[in-house]
């Protein structure tokens, strides 16, 4: 049926040009509606004798089956291409670059605190904190530096207002040695450790600042010697600043709560310092007044103490020449480490 097949080829057109759902049930009503084109040929077989109308309702009933499989596949032809065109318009851009989260960085004073534990640690010392609001007792009295003593003016400091609950007058520490005598006066001997933290003093310029950091050592047993502090603090130094070309002095000096005192001096073989005498530490075999505040025999206990400031440590590790820069907070300084 030469008319069936044009209408079928044109359907499956019009099919073709709907381009939303609305349009082609507009145009499936053109040919399966009441008064469609179909449905108008279906009507017409009453018409037809019995033979004509069997051929004729199986080629009409062949085009509604054509005509119904290309209404499908264009129905869920557009369906997909709402699909993609909402994913399209819906998309996020996920390889897009993140805004990132910055990373800190450990500063330079830490890394020194950190290395200062790992290498003591490796040698078998303990590591204790203490307070920083300290007692005029531990910090000058305990350690051979008695009141109006004139060795207290080396260490001027900042005195708080308050006295503590047994009336001792509270002051920042000006160093660390204090723990020396808290350490010790709560664990048995052997006493080996150190103990790092901040420290304060009325000093204020390039080499100065008024909030510091220190590093206390102390080691005491029944024969411990000024030969062990010149091995142990040589070993330290070496591997601080990891190299074994580098030379240590004792140099004597004089401290209240040790004796003999010594400073310890160092020299780089080469690099920017290169043979200058560089200060590093003080220390000394702790004083036999300093041990019977420890509560121990100075006839039986004996050994040394040295207390490094971690600022010098670090600014002759990474070659800084002032000292402010660790406090100013000015991230072009700190991004380097
Ligand atoms: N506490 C001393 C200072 O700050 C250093 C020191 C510690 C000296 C231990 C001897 C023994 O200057």
């Amino acid at each position: 049926m030469q008319n069936l097949d044009d209408i079928v080829a044109r359907a499956i057109g019009e099919f073709g040009q709907a381009h939303d759902p609305a349009a082609l049930e507009n145009a499936k009503a053109r040919y399966f509606g009441k008064s469609g084109e179909l449905t108008s040929l279906l009507k017409g077989l009453g018409a037809l004798a019995v033979e004509e109308r069997k051929a004729a309702g199986a080629g009409i009933n062949a085009a509604k089956v054509r005509l119904e499989a290309a209404l499908d596949a264009r129905r869920a032809g557009l369906a997909d291409a709402r699909m993609q065109a909402r994913l399209a318009e819906e998309a996020l851009d996920v390889t897009l670059p993140g805004r990132g989260r910055s990373l800190g960085g450990i500063h330079p004073i830490t890394r020194t605190w950190q290395r200062i534990e790992e290498i003591f640690g490796s040698i078998g010392f303990e590591v204790a904190d203490g307070p920083e609001i300290e007692t005029d007792w531990y910090n000058f009295t305990a350690l051979n530096n008695p009141e109006n003593h004139p060795a207290r003016s080396m260490q001027d400091t900042f005195y708080v207002d308050h006295k503590d609950s047994s009336g001792l007058q509270l002051l920042l520490r000006t160093h660390t040695s204090p723990m020396q005598v808290r350490y010790a006066r709560m664990h048995k001997p052997p006493i080996k450790v150190i103990a790092p933290g901040r420290t304060y003093r009325v000093d204020s310029d390039a080499t100065h600042s008024p909030m510091f950091h220190q590093v206390e050592g102390l080691w005491i047993d029944e024969h411990i010697s000024f030969a062990d502090l010149k091995g142990v603090y040589t070993d330290f130094l070496r591997r601080f600043f990891e190299t074994d070309a580098l030379q240590v002095r004792f140099r004597p000096s004089y401290f209240p709560f040790t004796e003999p005192s010594a400073e310890i001096d160092m020299q780089f073989a080469d690099g920017p310092f290169e043979g200058r005498w560089l200060e590093i530490s003080g220390s000394g075999q702790v004083h036999p007044s300093v041990i019977r505040n420890f509560g121990l025999d100075p006839e039986r206990h004996i050994g040394f103490a040295f207390g490094s400031g971690l600022e010098r440590l670090t600014m002759l590790r990474y070659g800084i020449d002032d000292l402010r820069l660790f406090f100013d907070g000015d991230l072009r300084f700190l991004k380097q480490f």
